[in-house]
């Protein structure tokens, strides 16, 4: 008999589907932007409250520049002002927040809002909150390898120099990554972190996804075999 696995330790959001859900309200897409914000927290709490110790939520992706000027804008304000504004959301939840991605390409009031709730909540205990803002898989890895090319260690490196350069290495690897809205790809999400998650595809358009549609993935997720790359235990 296969035993049934405990609740995933990390789950990983890519939170697709805002601008669809916007268009099928005739809305412009900013809306489903702004309500997906709202799902976002919902979800957070939810996390928190059932005792899930990390969640990584995409955000913004370093490719998410190419949208116009006035989505990239919107986006870059709505991150800020959430920051700014839920800091006792985080504070009452006892959540901790860190950021994945690169800073520096960031406008630099968005950059300061990050560096201030991440430095505001570090002493926090509970869920650890992990936003990906400007964040891209491969420009994670190849921002960890520069960092060991400036420490001068270049002659040989392993596995865990790499982790270690990650830009949250002390987060575990993503136990399960949920991707809503129907669209079954990875997108330069956590690449490193990802290499043994387990995928959840929900059809649910973001900005509706619901905490029952998260109990749904998580009950898929403890019925699926983790092999890790060894056999079966049936
Ligand atoms: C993808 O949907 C969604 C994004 C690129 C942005 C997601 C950001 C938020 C929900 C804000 C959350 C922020 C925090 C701080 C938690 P899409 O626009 O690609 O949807 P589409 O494929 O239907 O067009």
């Amino acid at each position: 008999m296969q035993e049934e696995i405990s609740i995933p330790n990390h789950i990983g959001f890519i939170m697709d589907g805002n601008g669809r859900w916007a268009k099928k309200r005739g809305l412009i897409r900013t809306k489903g932007h702004q309500e997906g914000l709202e799902t976002a927290k919902k979800i957070i709490k939810y996390s928190s409250d059932i005792g899930i110790k990390y969640v990584s939520l995409y955000a913004f992706s370093t490719e998410n520049w190419k949208r116009t000027q006035e989505e990239v804008s919107f986006l870059m304000l709505l991150i800020k002002k959430h920051l700014k504004k839920e800091y006792n959301f985080y504070r009452e939840n006892q959540i901790r927040v860190v950021h994945s991605g690169n800073l520096d390409g960031l406008p630099s009031d968005v950059k300061d809002e990050i560096l201030s709730v991440v430095s505001d909540t570090s002493m926090y205990q509970g869920l650890t909150v992990n936003l990906l803002i400007n964040y891209g898989g491969r420009d994670e890895i190849v921002r960890a390898v520069n960092k060991i090319i400036k420490n001068d260690k270049f002659d040989f490196i392993t596995e865990s120099d790499i982790k270690d350069h990650l830009d949250n290495p002390q987060i575990p690897d993503v136990d399960l990554m949920i991707r809503s809205s129907g669209e079954e790809r990875l997108s330069n999400f956590l690449l490193w972190q990802c290499a043994y998650s387990e995928f959840y595809y929900s059809n649910v358009l973001w900005p509706d996804f619901s905490t029952d549609d998260l109990d749904m993935a998580i009950e898929a997720y403890k019925n699926r075999n983790r092999r890790f790359g060894g056999l079966h235990d049936k």
